[in-house]
């Protein structure tokens, strides 16, 4: 019988992360495939539909439910119910995105095998790396021609500050790539291309102490190369320790290749393996464990409903203790309010479908009239519980904006203020200032084109938007320094955000080192955690 306690242990709740074109959209496709949670490749949307031009918004609207029900998966594997986590990517790359990792519990990093480590992938990085959350990398693509496999994982330990462990080790790329050796059986799975081109792949385990064999399958060279990596790797390489594993510190590396099929089953397996069912939680003074039998969630996305006739929204959140039921009551706790959570959906796979139950562990999509906010805890209402909030992420783009018509100015700072409350864009001001004009930051470009779009057509409010120059934002940790007297290069800018806290913008990285060089224990954060 399905117990409580087993449904939420058969969980594993995570993430996929990478660079756009890295093949996160291919992985999550075979995934679904050994879950039989789809039929045939190709049925993914997530990518096609994120290819859209940024002007071409009415498109992206009409594709919204697309991009909802690629936010969360569920399919069963091997006796375990699985989420995977999207991380939209390209232009719908968001501050949702580093918000979905709060969700997480672990996170799979998909990097290009003839790329090595690139820009998206180093920022939600980031975010896993504040989490302490395990990473688990694909170096992918290497039926393509790759880099150096030691250079490559040199170069995730240098530019993420993160220890590897090759679990299986490459031989050859592209052309020449004939399989992977895998360290702990000591065993190579064969990889032969198809003779039509297409990616069928036969695998063969083949003992390494076979020497004649391998050496007749690989040839000379690869054989030989193996062997001297095989030894580098078993005498220089770091022990393998599943407790450095699980606090974030060692990422096991895999080497395969997604669009043939080639290394993803045994990732799979292996991953699952060393991921654990749903993490506890923090809140602001306890500890909440997963298996406790009252239900507890909290907020991480809030997806508006882009149809002005409905200004209802989706509220996504992580199940973090307990069951939860169709029609049960909660207490939303930032609101100190008790409500029924109406029409709580999930995705499975292609499908989104009104759902009757829950575990910890699971994401599920529940109507919200517009009383929740990013960050926000629901539980059964004897207990009362506040989990710990979700960080505001660095915007990296910026806009002066105000009203075209002035005389529009109370709806301006509604909406304005509502967008801001659902988190779809940060609004600053200068320091003491007004709201007749603000500041905008955004993570992702095309929020500047959701804003102009709903601000006409929500609240009747026509934008005049000017870029501004800077690229990167900080807040001053110092409680009680009034940013004035700071000594900052002429192209820095003061601001403050509508909470009081106080920030900086620059227009380069330099210009953060310079400040910090001019002013005496200046603390500034990457991120807010108010
Ligand atoms: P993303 O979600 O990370 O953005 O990447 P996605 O899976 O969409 O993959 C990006 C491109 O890389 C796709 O080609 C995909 O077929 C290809 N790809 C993914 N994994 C592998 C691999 O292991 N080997 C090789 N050789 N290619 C791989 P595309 O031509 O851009 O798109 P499509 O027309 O094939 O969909």
């Amino acid at each position: 019988m399905a117990t409580m306690e087993n449904e939420i242990k058969k969980r594993r709740t995570f993430a996929i992360i990478s660079h756009p074109d890295a093949g996160k959209t291919t992985l999550t496709e075979k995934f679904l495939l050994y879950g039989g949670a789809i039929a045939t490749a190709g049925m993914v949307k997530g990518k096609k539909s994120m290819k859209h031009a940024v002007s071409d918004w009415m498109e992206i609207e009409k594709q919204r439910g697309i991009s909802v029900t690629s936010s969360v998966l569920q399919f069963e594997y091997d006796g375990r119910c699985i989420n995977i986590l999207d991380t939209p990517g390209h232009q719908d790359f968001s501050e949702d995105t580093y918000r979905t990792l709060m969700a997480a519990d672990s996170a799979v990093m998909v990097i290009d095998g003839s790329k090595g480590v690139e820009r998206q992938t180093i920022k939600l990085f980031k975010v896993c790396m504040m989490r302490h959350i395990p990473v688990f990398t694909f170096v992918n693509k290497m039926d393509r021609e790759a880099r150096n496999p030691f250079d490559l994982l040199e170069e995730i330990e240098q530019v993420l500050g993160i220890n590897t462990y090759a679990m299986n080790w490459p031989i050859g790329s592209g052309r020449d790539f004939k399989g992977v050796y895998q360290r702990e059986e000591r065993k190579i799975l064969q990889f032969t291309a198809a003779d039509n081109g297409r990616h069928e792949v036969a695998s063969e385990e083949v003992d390494l102490a076979d020497s004649d064999r391998l050496e007749a399958m690989l040839g000379e060279d690869l054989y030989q190369t193996l062997a001297d990596d095989v030894e580098l790797l078993d005498g220089a390489g770091a022990e393998f320790d599943l407790d450095e594993v699980s606090a974030g510190r060692l990422s096991p590396v895999f080497f395969g290749s997604a669009l043939t099929n080639f290394g993803v089953e045994p990732f799979l397996k292996d991953f699952l393996r060393m991921t654990s069912s749903p993490l506890a939680r923090a809140t602001a003074d306890d500890i909440v464990d997963p298996f406790d039998k009252d239900f507890s969630a909290f907020v991480f996305k809030i997806q508006a409903n882009m149809n002005k006739a409905h200004r209802d929204r989706i509220a996504f959140m992580r199940i973090c203790s307990g069951k939860f039921e169709k029609g049960m009551e909660v207490l939303h706790v930032q609101g100190n309010r008790k409500m029924k959570l109406s029409q709580p959906q999930q995705m499975m796979a292609e499908e989104r479908q009104i759902i009757d139950e829950a575990y910890a562990g699971d994401i599920i999509g529940v109507f919200d009239p517009g009383v929740f906010s990013i960050g926000d805890t629901v539980c059964a209402p004897s207990r009362k519980i506040r989990f710990e909030g979700i960080p505001t992420f660095a915007p990296e783009h910026f806009s002066l904006v105000s009203p075209m018509d002035t005389m529009k100015r109370k709806q301006f700072v509604k909406g304005m203020e509502q967008i801001a409350q659902e988190g779809a864009i940060q609004i600053f001001r200068p320091l003491g200032g007004g709201m007749e004009e603000v500041i905008v930051g955004v993570v992702g470009t095309l929020q500047f084109d959701v804003l102009v779009y709903r601000l006409k057509n929500e609240y009747g409010v026509d934008l005049r938007m000017q870029g501004l120059p800077y690229s990167h934002i900080r807040w001053i940790e110092n409680e009680d320094l009034d940013p004035r007297t700071l000594q900052l290069s002429s192209d820095t800018r003061r601001i403050e955000d509508l909470k009081g806290n106080k920030l900086l913008l620059f227009t380069s990285p330099w210009n953060i080192d310079w400040a910090l060089d001019h002013n005496d224990g200046l603390e500034l954060a990457e991120f807010s955690r108010n």
